[in-house]
């Protein structure tokens, strides 16, 4: 049961971080998001909020601009 738990927890985590970026960079950038480019939407963690943006200069490179 308590296997379980953790196993669920862990899944849950996993698809939770493929569907959102953690953050502006990654959302945009290899090795995770090569295929974005300049005006690719994009979304990304902040502060436990999900924002939506676009792909843009930033950062020293592509970054997810809100
Ligand atoms: C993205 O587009 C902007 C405005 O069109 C341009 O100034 C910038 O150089 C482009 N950046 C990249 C990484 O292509
Ligand atoms: C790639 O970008 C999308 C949209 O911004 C994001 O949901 C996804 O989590 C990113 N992938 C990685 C591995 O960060």
């Amino acid at each position: 049961m308590k296997f379980f738990t953790i196993f669920t927890a862990l899944l849950i985590a996993i698809v939770s971080v493929n569907a959102v970026a953690p953050d502006a960079d990654s959302a945009c950038r290899c090795p995770n998001n090569c295929s974005h480019k300049n005006g690719s939407s994009c979304k990304f963690f902040q502060d436990g909020n999900v924002l939506d943006g676009s792909c843009g200069d930033g950062n020293g490179g592509l970054t997810c601009q809100v």
